[in-house]
């Protein structure tokens, strides 16, 4: 065997063995075998003193020898890749990105709480548009037509067609086309949001949510207005809860009265929430007036009803302490996450 025939086998065996653990080791043998000093070169000088006969031979061998280096090469790095991008994806000793868990607006949290208070006594649900013609949200509600809520000033008009329609000032609109399209005995409430042109503040708002409740059967009387509003109260606000009427006035019922709830911070002792008074407004309520039964086509010989209604942010209000209604609609997540409910 030529001298050169040895230094190719022992070459050859070295790449074969090597031990290439990480990318420096590799560089070391890249930079030995196949960089632009390499190992392989003189050997091609070399070539020159090897006989005619057995030039093509060792030639080969040279060749074959430069290829092995470069297959181990290619191999190895991409074997090292491979294990370094595993070891990257799956590391199972990083702790783990804890996924955040929405949660549900305060505002639908006490709608969901007040529908299911008014379901468990045999309400159901009722909806109805947003923009609203005149019959529904006025006339048919008994509201003269001099009224001052049909004035721009509180209400939102738009066009439909050449038709004028106004954005709901109250769910009550819905509760007429509850009594156009059904027959009594009626118990339906109805939640969503109702617009009124007002100064945006922390105590107003251009738009609320609001439920109202309507009860029409035979032999419907205040007594029993009064007892299903200090039922809803005490589910609402707690055992405790009382609740007194003052008498008020609206288009649509006849008698009217507003009512307060006992102050649910103290007790009815006093504090600066109640203004030192014990009672907190919660709604407004009455006997649904004959004219808006009639105007329904509901026979008021036979059939007699209350309604009611009740604004969504003011009830949450109380219920979470929260003073300013803008934050209702702001959208920050770091107000809105604080309302874990079961609703
Ligand atoms: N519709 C009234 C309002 O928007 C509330 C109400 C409903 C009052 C039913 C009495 C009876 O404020």
């Amino acid at each position: 065997m030529l001298d050169i025939e040895k230094k190719i086998n022992d070459l050859l065996q070295e790449v074969n063995e090597a031990q290439l653990d990480n990318s420096s080791d590799l560089e070391t043998f890249r930079i030995k075998f196949l960089g632009s000093k390499n190992i392989l070169k003189p050997l091609f000088g070399e070539l020159k003193s090897v006989p005619n006969e057995q030039k093509k031979e060792v030639g080969q061998q040279i060749n074959s020898l430069k290829k092995s280096a470069q297959i181990k090469f290619d191999k190895t790095k991409e074997a090292l890749e491979s294990s370094s991008d595993d070891k990257e994806k799956i590391d199972f000793t990083r702790p783990g990105e804890p996924r955040k868990l929405g949660s549900r607006h305060p505002i639908s949290v006490v709608r969901n709480e007040i529908i299911s208070i008014f379901e468990r006594i045999g309400y159901g649900v009722s909806e109805g548009p947003e923009i609203e013609d005149d019959w529904h949200n006025f006339s048919a509600l008994n509201f003269p037509p001099e009224h001052p809520a049909r004035d721009m000033q509180d209400t939102f008009f738009v066009e439909k067609g050449d038709k004028e329609m106004a954005l709901r000032t109250h769910t009550s609109s819905v509760q007429v086309r509850v009594m156009e399209n059904s027959k009594p005995p009626i118990r339906t409430i109805s939640p969503g949001r109702v617009y009124r042109n007002e100064a945006i503040s922390a105590r107003a708002h251009c738009f609320f949510h609001q439920v109202e409740g309507l009860f029409i059967d035979k032999d419907v009387s205040f007594a029993d207005l009064k007892q299903t509003l200090l039922y809803f109260a005490q589910e609402m606000f707690g055992k405790k809860a009382q609740i007194r009427l003052r008498p008020s006035y609206f288009p649509f019922t006849e008698p009217s009265a507003e009512v307060d709830v006992s102050c649910t911070i103290c007790n009815g002792d006093g504090c600066n929430v109640c203004k030192y008074t014990g009672w907190l407004e919660i709604l407004g309520c009455g006997m649904v007036d004959p004219n808006v039964l009639k105007a329904s086509g509901i026979d008021t010989e036979t059939y007699s009803g209350f309604a009611f209604g009740m604004g969504i942010e003011r009830i949450a209000q109380l219920k979470y302490r929260v003073n300013d209604l803008r934050l209702y609609s702001e959208n920050d997540v770091r107000f809105l996450e604080q309302f874990k409910s079961a609703f």
